[in-house]
């Protein structure tokens, strides 16, 4: 089929690459012109695992182009994606002015009927909004889809091809047969609703994931306190179906473009409905008080803070991504920052030039290319994402490499016995 898409950010580009591996004739449009011309020349702007290879071969079959066109982008499409940023705004709303911006751009230029498939995550009553921007400049034919994605950074390629459900929002039958026949050859069960309960379904996913993260570390908190293993606790409790053993590792919280404004949006659709959403609000509090308490485990360990270097190994919300929107390690060193301790680091991916064009409190971190030489002149290691690098790490240069043998482990990726016995004073989450 003739896809166009709308927004280059990590959703856009993996459904592009992924729809045109199947098949499609994909183009991308985005107004960003610097970040079309990179892709142009087949350069993916951030990290994800394999998306630069399907990018690459996707192009080479003449299966994807790029343009900042969007008027003679939309003409002969014949599902047009919008997959564009929706940020979160200071009271915690999402903001749709890219998507305005795009439904603005399809009244102006669109000629014949076309389905529009919503991606990007969006309140409840946006796919009504896109379409009644779009009738106010085009009187033709068109049908609104809501498409929510549910892809991991890291995993995307994987997700995307592998979908565990489709959802499909829609009130017209046409676009309905149109959109499964797009995703025929997934073997998952594919969803068919209305546009609101589509939206809902991807707020209620996201919520619920960020729910059990955050009940985790709340039994994680009271297993430190009465001599309980939450490693031990979460084995047992995965073992049962109704549980599932995902997203039950307890820690230093989650971060990310995905749950911590999805939270909070869907906190604000609750509230202009007048509808208190307790559970939710304390997820929130939860979360952030994890951060924190990577403070307060450093005051137990370093008492007085002043004049000691701690390092921090991870950037990253998460790994295998160079993302670091609302990453726990960047809230923590800020909190580090508050008491005047200087922070050395280490992270495989993130690009710590993008990273000090963007943050004004970077210019206080010492970025190392080399994991053990972050540590040097440390009194304490912070591990704040869980790479595989780090897991494997070599125990005795991370001893000889700090001042003093200290570890806070933020992702509880080490064992305890082995780190008592390699000499460390080690603090994990709940364990
Ligand atoms: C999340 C969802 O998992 C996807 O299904 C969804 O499509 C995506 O948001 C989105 O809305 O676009 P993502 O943010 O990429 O995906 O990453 P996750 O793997 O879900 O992790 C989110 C955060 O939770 C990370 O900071 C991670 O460290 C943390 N986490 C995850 C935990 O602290 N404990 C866990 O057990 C699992």
């Amino acid at each position: 089929m003739k896809i166009l898409i709308f927004g280059s950010g990590y959703v856009g580009l993996v459904t592009a690459a992924c729809l045109a591996e199947l098949g499609n004739d994909v183009i991308c449009c985005d107004i960003d012109k610097g970040k079309i011309d990179q892709l142009k020349k087949g350069i993916v702007p951030f990290f994800e695992p394999g998306l630069q290879d399907l990018i690459t071969k996707g192009m080479h079959k003449k299966k994807i182009s790029f343009t900042v066109e969007a008027a003679s982008a939309v003409s002969d499409r014949e599902i047009i994606f919008i997959a564009v940023g929706t940020p979160q705004k200071e009271n915690g709303e999402a903001d749709l002015s890219y998507v305005r911006a795009v439904a603005e751009d399809l009244g102006k230029n669109l000629k014949n009927y076309t389905i529009i498939v919503n991606k990007s995550t969006v309140p409840v009553g946006t796919g009504r909004l896109v379409a009644e921007i779009i009738k106010k400049k085009y009187a033709g034919d068109f049908d609104i889809v809501s498409n929510p994605e549910f892809l991991s950074e890291g995993r995307a390629l994987y997700d995307f091809m592998n979908p565990e459900r489709i959802v499909i929002g829609s009130n017209s039958r046409h676009s309905v047969k149109k959109m499964n026949k797009l995703f025929e050859s997934f073997s998952c069960p594919i969803v068919n609703t209305k546009i609101e309960t589509a939206e809902m379904i991807k707020y209620a996913s996201n919520a619920f994931l960020a729910t059990k993260i955050s009940f985790v570390n709340e039994i994680a908190n009271i297993c430190e306190k009465v001599g309980a293993d939450i490693s031990e606790v979460t084995y047992a409790m995965g073992l049962d179906s109704r549980i599932g053993n995902k997203f039950l590792n307890a820690g230093i919280g989650y971060g990310g473009s995905c749950f911590p404004k999805d939270v909070k949006a869907l906190n604000h659709i609750a509230a202009r409905n007048e509808y208190d959403f307790k559970l939710l609000k304390s997820v929130i509090r939860v979360n952030n008080d994890q951060r924190k308490l990577v403070l307060t485990k450093t005051e137990n360990m370093l008492g007085d803070l002043k004049e000691k270097r701690i390092c921090i190994w991870g950037l990253s919300y998460k790994p295998d991504t160079d993302d670091t929107r609302e990453s726990a390690a960047i809230d923590i060193i800020k909190l580090f920052h508050e008491k005047g301790v200087t922070i050395s680091t280490y992270d495989p991916k993130v690009d710590y030039d993008k990273l000090e064009k963007e943050g004004e409190f970077v210019n206080k971190i010492i970025f190392h290319k080399d994991k053990y030489k972050a540590l040097e002149n440390c009194h304490l290691l912070i591990i704040a994402t869980e790479w595989d690098e780090f897991k494997q790490a070599d125990l005795k240069k991370i001893k000889l490499n700090l001042l003093e043998a200290n570890i806070i482990d933020g992702r509880n990726i080490f064992n305890i016995e082995i780190m008592l016995e390699n000499g460390f004073n080690y603090l994990s989450f709940g364990r």
